[in-house]
């Protein structure tokens, strides 16, 4: 049965944990997976978290199913967060949402759930994107394009490329956009440029498909969610995958939802019925633990409080350690202007190093990166920074 099964390439990404796995050298820095760690290397466990396991645990609550679609609670707060608590679009219950596997479990269930309602649809994701987001789609049975998006030179968005682009897919094509915190160049589009998005998505009516993994990593929980809330006042049906594995540091729980914005109460009614058995033909229901203590959270103003101070505390540690890699990279003789590094958002910067640079990266220093050249900044501390730094000096000699 299994004697012509051929080897199956590493994971681009998670591949690279079981590498640095293996790795025997004491002094390895793991700078590819998107995982916040502390300025003492580890990843935290929040206080916010740890005070609503305290109750849950306390509380010895039994374990049943959960809905198919989830904790009610937990959607609901989930909403509040991306859409806003005032919004309209749920006050008329235009929205449906389900808890999900963390960000790629929502992206799972929405492109199954739209291989169904639109069999013959191309789907477009940003050059470059994350790398499972073209597997992920393309495991759903869509054949996955790509719109243009970054521009190396500027080290910003190719606005004009995109536009194209994007007016050049077939009508009703599905595009896959990075809320914020683009994932992997750390570039996003200003306001201007996201209402041009939009007027040339409403024009061909294409559907957006909205990742946002990374929500309070740039600004603020209500900024970064600027672009969903543009796209829920532009009145076009829409898609959005969350995930609060790196706002909660929760990576193992896997706890995400699935969002989509219908046009009535009544097609939010059947969307949600067809959500549900793709759910239910896939893992039934999901698990309770994460979804009840980030409801929990969320659902109590002093968790919530501490909770923000938290997560505005890894934005800021993630923004000195940006700054700090620019300084250390002058340190060590890099001429050229690494000050891009700077204006990047969220966890990862674009570094701009190749493939053959990263090579070196890992097998002279033990520096494991990303082969497109995004390092996560968030994995930076005040001792290992001057080490990157000058690995990374020695491989663009
Ligand atoms: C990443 O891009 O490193 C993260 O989103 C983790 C993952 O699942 O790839």
């Amino acid at each position: 049965l299994f004697s012509a099964v051929e080897m199956a390439p590493r994971d681009p990404i998670l591949g690279l944990n079981e590498a640095f796995n293996a790795d025997t050298r004491t002094t390895k820095v793991n700078l590819g997976v998107g995982v916040y760690f502390t300025d003492e290397g580890r990843i935290p466990l929040l206080r916010a978290v740890q005070e609503a396991e305290k109750a849950r645990l306390a509380a010895a609550t039994p374990r049943g199913y959960l809905p198919i679609d989830g904790l009610a609670a937990y959607n609901t707060a989930v909403q509040a967060l991306l859409f806003g608590s005032n919004a309209d679009l749920l006050a008329s219950k235009r929205v449906v949402t389900t808890q999900a596997l963390g960000g790629t479990g929502a992206l799972k269930v929405g492109a199954d759930y739209l291989k169904r309602l639109l069999p013959d649809a191309k789907v477009a994701i940003s050059n470059p994107s994350w790398e499972n987001h073209r597997a992920l789609f393309e495991s759903s049975g869509f054949p996955v394009e790509t719109y243009a998006y970054y521009d190396a030179e500027s080290h910003g968005v190719n606005i004009a490329g995109m536009l194209d682009s994007l007016r050049a897919l077939p009508p009703r094509s599905i595009i896959v956009l990075h809320a914020c915190c683009h994932n992997p160049t750390g570039v996003d589009l200003s306001v201007e440029q996201w209402q041009q998005v939009l007027a040339v998505l409403a024009e061909r009516e294409h559907v957006p498909f909205l990742d946002i993994a990374y929500q309070g990593f740039a600004d603020s929980i209500d900024e970064d969610a600027t672009a969903v809330r543009l796209f829920a006042a532009s009145g076009l049906p829409f898609f959005v995958a969350s995930s609060f594995s790196k706002s909660f540091s929760l990576y193992g729980e896997r706890v995400g939802a699935l969002s989509i914005v219908t046009g009535s109460a009544d097609e939010a009614a059947r969307v949600l019925s067809q959500v549900k058995r793709v759910i239910r033909t896939n893992y039934s229901n999901p698990p309770t633990h994460g979804a009840a203590v980030v409801s929990a959270v969320l659902n109590s103003a002093e968790l919530r409080a501490l909770w923000e101070q938290e997560l505005g505390e890894m934005r800021e540690r993630i923004r000195l350690m940006r700054t700090t890699l620019v300084e250390q990279l002058a340190v060590a003789g890099v001429e050229g202007d690494f000050s891009f590094v700077n204006r990047q958002r969220g966890m990862f910067s674009y570094s701009g190093l190749n493939a053959a640079q990263v090579e070196r990266l890992k097998s002279e220093y033990g520096i494991y990166a990303v082969s497109t050249g995004r390092i996560c900044v968030a994995a930076l501390n005040s001792r290992n920074v001057a080490v990157v730094a000058n690995a990374i000096a020695q491989v663009l000699r």
